[in-house]
């Protein structure tokens, strides 16, 4: 008996790893975190290919049921925990896995490409991110900061920012590249540290890793103006550019 965190990759369901898809077949159960990222595919083209029927897990169900559910499957019976991306860069699937650990129930990861390393496609040096932040859906008189000190802290370092933007797709409701804009130039208008300008070159992404990735980079102004489609969006500060990042990051500039 184990619980199997798989990884499914950025796009659809054909982004599984073949050791993946085989560790699928010999499970009972089957459950698909669908509460930190989307793939471009409905459930059902997962349940087809992997001939499973497939049961989604809210952060709710991952987070506060889990004892009642996944890992209380895992005793007795084969478990797979699917996630898009990779399986342990979120830090709620590392969570479940200590607690299926204390339980006595024995992990088995399988990997798959994620947005950590996804990023690499702008030409930006992965070695070179610093801290990743994150920027929540405003609600009521929550505004939090702590992206900018991110990005501020980040600068002062030289090093890039990965910004993630949160989404809930059981609403269909994901953050925009132009959103986060906006919300970073309304911290830098309180707090006018000369952080995050209209001038700041930043890069704007969304659906790495599909087969219509949208990579755009300009200034901050610049970006606000750009559609960048559908789901799922990131923003990149970078830091102190190398000159093969530079050369890199011509191919995706709006104004060359
Ligand atoms: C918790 S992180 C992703 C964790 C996921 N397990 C992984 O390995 O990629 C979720 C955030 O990453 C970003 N993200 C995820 N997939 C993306 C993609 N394909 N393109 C652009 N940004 C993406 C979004 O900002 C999203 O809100």
């Amino acid at each position: 008996m184990a619980l199997y965190f798989i990884g499914l990759g950025l796009y659809d369901e054909k982004d599984i790893s073949l050791r993946g898809l085989e560790a699928i077949k010999r499970c009972d159960v089957v459950y698909l975190e669908n509460y930190t990222s989307m793939l471009s595919c409905d459930v059902k083209k997962l349940e087809k290919l992997y001939g499973k029927n497939i049961i989604l897990s809210s952060r709710e169900l991952v987070e506060n049921k889990a004892e009642d559910t996944i890992l209380k499957d895992a005793l007795s019976k084969d478990v797979a925990f699917l996630v898009i991306g990779d399986p342990m860069s979120a830090t709620t699937h590392i969570d479940l896995r200590l607690r299926a650990e204390k339980a006595g129930i024995g992990c088995i990861v399988v990997h798959n490409a994620s947005v950590f390393s996804a990023v690499g496609v702008t030409g930006l040096q992965l070695y070179k991110f610093g801290r990743t932040t994150s920027i929540p859906f405003q609600e009521e008189k929550w505004h939090p900061e702590t992206p900018y000190d991110a990005i501020k802290e980040n600068m002062n370092s030289g090093l890039h920012t990965l910004i993630l933007l949160d989404l809930r797709p059981d609403e269909k409701k994901f953050m925009t590249v132009n959103q986060a804009i906006e919300y970073l130039l309304s911290i830098e208008d309180k707090r006018k540290e000369k952080v995050f300008s209209k001038e700041l070159f930043c890069v704007g992404c969304a659906r790495l890793g599909s087969l219509k990735p949208c990579i755009k980079a300009g200034n901050a102004e610049e970006l606000l103006k750009e559609n960048f489609g559908k789901p799922v969006h990131c923003l990149i500060v970078p830091g102190k550019l190398h000159f093969a990042e530079e050369e890199a990051l011509e191919l995706f500039k709006i104004h060359k």
